[in-house]
């Protein structure tokens, strides 16, 4: 008997078969992953399990422990042992980390809420975890993987027997990784069973007991891991076989783009503390420049002091095209030509409750840069045509972007920045929640873009990436400047060796 049983799961959406007829078992102490493109119906599946959406508003049947369930709320699925960790961030950001734990789940007496029993057991689970939070600062002061680790706390915290994990490393350090396999590995062991969802293969490898591929809401295969492979998963993901990843391409190089000198940006919450300190690089028309280096290293902060956009203090000279120029404000830089695909796209990117179109063009830009495009029609045509080319999956260009799966959202941000046209382009984490046949998709836009004559930046922590596209590597450690590697010099031992400081 299972521990649990998707029947025949169908979810429309206005204009949508989000799932159409999907069934799932998972068994206790099961490690399961589920695997797809963007807009498979991955999270969709999981928000019918943790009664985001209630009963009533899906077809099918979810039976726990054999009997038949009916939620109307994430509250009933975790009363019945359901935990899950969103895909999106959830945490209320002006609340504790500790309140965020507990919330609605306060410990009190009387009706008072006990705080110093709150967060005395904050305090007890996050050592428990191994994790280094104080329970009392704010969720939004802390990064983005930190955020992902308070989640999967919180999951953790309600003694699930069912844990669902949505694209839960996307943001994390290697060593974070470790760090939740590790609590993974150790509820696998008290019997816990989980669905995991991620876009990373060799993640789904690592523990899985079986795999589900889901490609345009049906289930196309269940395979248990031992007797299946990476290229067989892929080609059910796609439907097709996927060539050579990182096409080979020679770009030729112009006259510098981009110069930057002596930057150094500080902690916004820690005086005097820098996060970059003194770094100089070019990059040149055609050039694509790989920043690599571990999380924390200061290389968003790099990014981000260059476009004016860094909280705290930042010193630097710039020159565009090989004239200084000043950049007080994220609309100086684009009208010097810069464009920026930021890593966070909920906070700096996309406006959720607007259209395609919108994002894309209008409330993105005119809200930075005061510019306005007026010709209608013109913009329909060229949001159309960005959306063909980056494969964007929705029903048109009027669609909220909030309505759309994570992968999607994350495109839109791309082709926003692209209808700008910039000489320069950031990208930082471009691909992050991203399926591998877009992410072949970006790769070759971004090689098309290089080879026309853009001066791309970028940041990623996923090394093949930034092996596989750069012209030449900068490596930052500690926000210095500790290696430089032309394409031909790059190895992954030398730019691991240059991030950790080993050089
Ligand atoms: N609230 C919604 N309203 C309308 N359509 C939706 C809504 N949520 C999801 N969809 C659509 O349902 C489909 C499945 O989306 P879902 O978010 O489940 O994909 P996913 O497999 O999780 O993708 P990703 O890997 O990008 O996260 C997509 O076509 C998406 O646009
Ligand atoms: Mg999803």
């Amino acid at each position: 008997m299972p521990l649990l049983e998707m029947r025949n799961i169908v979810k429309e959406f206005p204009g949508v078969r989000a799932l159409d007829g999907v069934s799932l078992t998972l068994d206790a102490g099961e490690f399961h992953s589920l695997v797809g493109e963007n807009g498979a119906g991955k999270s969709t599946l999981m928000k019918v399990l943790s009664g985001v959406y209630p009963e009533g508003t899906f077809a099918g049947e979810i039976l726990v422990d054999d009997a038949s369930r009916h939620f109307r709320g994430i509250r009933d699925s975790e009363k019945a042992g359901i935990a899950i960790i969103f895909q999106e961030l959830s945490l209320v950001k002006e609340l504790t980390v500790g309140e965020n734990i507990f919330l609605g789940r306060e410990p009190s007496r009387f009706g008072i809420v006990n705080w110093s029993e709150l967060y005395h057991r904050a305090t007890k689970l996050l050592q428990d975890l191994n994790l280094p939070i104080d329970p009392q600062v704010k969720a939004g002061s802390l990064g983005i993987g930190q955020q992902q680790l308070v989640e999967i706390a919180k999951a953790l915290s309600q003694d699930a027997k069912i844990l669902v994990l949505d694209e839960p490393t996307a943001a994390l350090t290697e060593s974070e990784v470790e760090t939740l396999f590790g609590i993974l590995e150790n509820l696998r062991k008290r019997g816990v069973g989980m669905i995991y969802i991620s876009h990373k293969l060799d993640e789904v490898f690592r523990m899985s007991d079986r795999v589900t591929v889901l490609r345009d809401g049906k289930t196309v295969a269940t395979h248990t891991a031992a007797d299946t492979n990476t290229n067989e998963i892929i080609a059910a993901m796609v439907g097709r076989e996927v060539g050579d990843i990182f096409p080979v391409t020679t770009h030729s190089r112009g006259a510098t783009a981009l110069s930057v000198s002596n930057l150094t940006a500080y902690s916004a919450d820690i005086a005097g503390k820098k996060l970059v300190d003194s770094v100089s690089f070019a990059v040149k028309k055609g050039e694509v420049l790989g920043i690599a280096g571990l999380m924390g290293a200061g290389r968003s902060e790099l990014l981000m002091s260059i476009f004016a956009a860094w909280r705290g203090k930042h010193v630097r000279g710039i020159e565009v095209d090989g004239r200084p120029v000043k950049i007080n404000s994220p609309s100086d830089a684009i009208d010097n030509g810069i464009g920026f695909v930021t890593e966070d796209r909920k906070r700096f990117g996309l406006i959720l409750e607007q259209t395609i179109v919108d994002n894309m063009t209008l409330a993105g830009l005119k809200r930075l840069s005061g510019r306005i495009f007026t010709n209608r029609t013109k913009e329909n045509h060229a949001v159309a045509g960005a959306m063909k080319s980056l494969r964007i999956k929705a029903n048109s260009p009027l669609t909220v972007a909030g309505t759309l799966s994570g992968g999607n959202q994350q495109k839109i941000v791309l082709g926003k920045w692209l209808l700008t046209d910039p000489s320069v382009l950031f990208l930082d984490e471009p691909t992050r929640g991203i399926d591998v046949g877009a992410k072949q998709e970006i790769y070759a836009e971004i090689n098309r873009l290089a080879k026309e004559g853009m001066a791309i930046v970028l940041v990623s922590s996923e090394l093949p990436e930034v092996l596989g596209l750069s012209d030449r590597i900068i490596v930052l450690h500690e926000g210095r400047v500790t290696g430089e590697f032309t394409r031909e010099d790059a190895t992954p031992e030398k730019v691991m060796a240059a991030a950790t400081g080993n050089h």
